[in-house]
């Protein structure tokens, strides 16, 4: 017995289906898609007045396991992940172990396999416990499984091993993704160095600790002919680097985060920590860049970096709380309501943005469309609900949004992994 969907407008990131037509999920496949296919015993979902999307899929998730568990496991990370319409996810390195070796890529797979509800692919360290010092065996790491490289939380500051990083992953066709921030110029800092930073006194991170690190890894990546991905832009000038790099066909892809280009730093000056992330949340004017470059391209897909901390860690005051909000549960949501219905991008190109183009960044084949033949991994959604942020809806085991009480267009219906179920409002 499969899954049969019926009444579907299918959205893929090039077309949106004219009519309504029926999916029949098999045997993990999308295995047919046509106009009135007979029920025939499937378990049935009517789409109708809903759009079917591929399964969300994204490049930036922090789950906290193994080390911090009471933050986040891999289990309520896949929870949040399928209600946030997510079938995929790649989580970062920054555990405790670090992923560094293939031990810990082999626990977390299985780990996510024994939950079952999404795809969760480890992302390895680029260097050993990400201390800048030494780089990991990143050919024993692809065989374990990882599709991509980072020491997110913070840049490989070392550019001689950042060369050479850039140099095997180009050998092993794998992605890098590179926190970009030098920490020298953050100095400690907590917020955007700016007017806000100034009038409530807090210490201030400028925005050249992302931009002199974006210019330095678009300038290795010429120089290789390599590729490397640039993490959570959030800044104008990082933009206008990023679309000169790429009008010189210098192989550099950028992702951007809902929170930059939804908050400013007016945000952190009601001192909540929710609002403190790294890189910080900016101006207005970085907002509006930031929209613009995700409608022309400059970058390449939204992902959530979903960065859960516990109550007790976030409430120690401002400066001393830990960077980082989540986002599985509001990304797409944020993406209708700010991106979508005010027309900046159509609904295809947040199909490309937050599923076909990050499978094709980190080679997901079979993944990032709705075509006979692909993985079943689909996500359902009505564009038009409104909802509200709350607290208690929050299905991650942190409650660090700074989006609660926020009214949102757009919610996931269900999401459906391999053909299965996985998530229903
Ligand atoms: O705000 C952030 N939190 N930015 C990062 O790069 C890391 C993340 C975390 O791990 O908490
Ligand atoms: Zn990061």
């Amino acid at each position: 017995m499969g899954l049969l969907i019926k009444n579907a407008i299918i959205v893929n990131a090039d077309k949106t289906g004219q009519a309504p037509q029926d999916i029949l999920c098999d045997g993990g496949k999308i295995a047919r898609i046509a106009a009135g296919i007979a029920a025939g015993g499937h378990e049935t979902i009517d789409a109708a007045g809903k759009k079917v999307l591929p399964g969300l899929i994204d490049i930036h998730t922090h789950l906290r396991q193994p080390g911090r568990e009471d933050k986040e496991t891999i289990e309520t990370g896949s929870r949040a992940a399928v209600k946030g319409g997510f079938t995929s996810i790649m989580c970062m390195p920054n555990t405790n172990p670090v992923i560094d070796n293939a031990m810990v890529v082999e626990f977390i797979i299985r780990e996510a396999d024994r939950v079952g509800l999404c795809n969760v692919y480890p992302i390895g360290a680029v260097t050993k416990a990400q201390k800048d010092e030494e780089l990991t065996d990143m050919a024993e790491l692809k065989s374990a499984g990882c599709l991509a490289f980072s020491d997110d939380g913070k840049s490989v500051l070392n550019s001689r091993l950042f060369r050479l990083a850039m140099e095997y992953a180009m050998m092993l066709d794998v992605l890098i993704i590179e926190h970009c921030q030098d920490p020298l110029l953050t100095a400690g800092g907590v917020m955007n160095e700016g007017i806000v930073s100034t009038k409530i006194g807090l210490k201030g991170d400028p925005g050249i600790a992302e931009t002199v690190t974006v210019a330095r890894d678009i300038e290795i990546a010429r120089y290789l002919g390599a590729r490397v991905h640039l993490a959570h832009m959030s800044l104008k000038r990082s933009c206008e680097l990023i679309r000169f790099a790429k009008s010189q066909g210098i192989k550099v892809t950028a992702e951007a985060c809902p929170h930059h280009f939804t908050l400013t730093d007016e945000a952190c000056s009601g001192f909540d920590a929710s609002t403190k992330v790294n890189p910080p949340l900016r101006t207005q004017e970085d907002v509006d860049a930031i929209k613009e470059a995700i409608a022309d391209g400059t970058i390449d897909c939204i992902v959530t970096d979903h960065a859960p901390h516990t109550k007790e860690d976030k409430e120690v005051g401002f400066d001393g709380a830990p960077f980082g909000l989540i986002g599985l549960e509001t990304s797409l949501s944020l993406t209708m309501t700010e991106l979508v219905k005010p027309g900046i991008i159509s609904l295809n190109q947040m199909a490309d943005k937050m599923s076909a183009a990050p499978a094709r960044l980190v080679g997901l084949t079979g993944k990032g469309a709705v075509r006979q033949g692909y993985d079943a991994d689909l996500t359902i959604i009505d564009p038009d609900k409104e909802w509200t942020v709350t607290r208690e809806g929050f299905v991650s085991k942190s409650k660090n949004s700074p989006f609660i009480g926020r009214k949102l267009k757009g919610s996931v219906e269900y999401t459906i992994c391999g053909g299965r179920v996985v998530y229903k409002i």
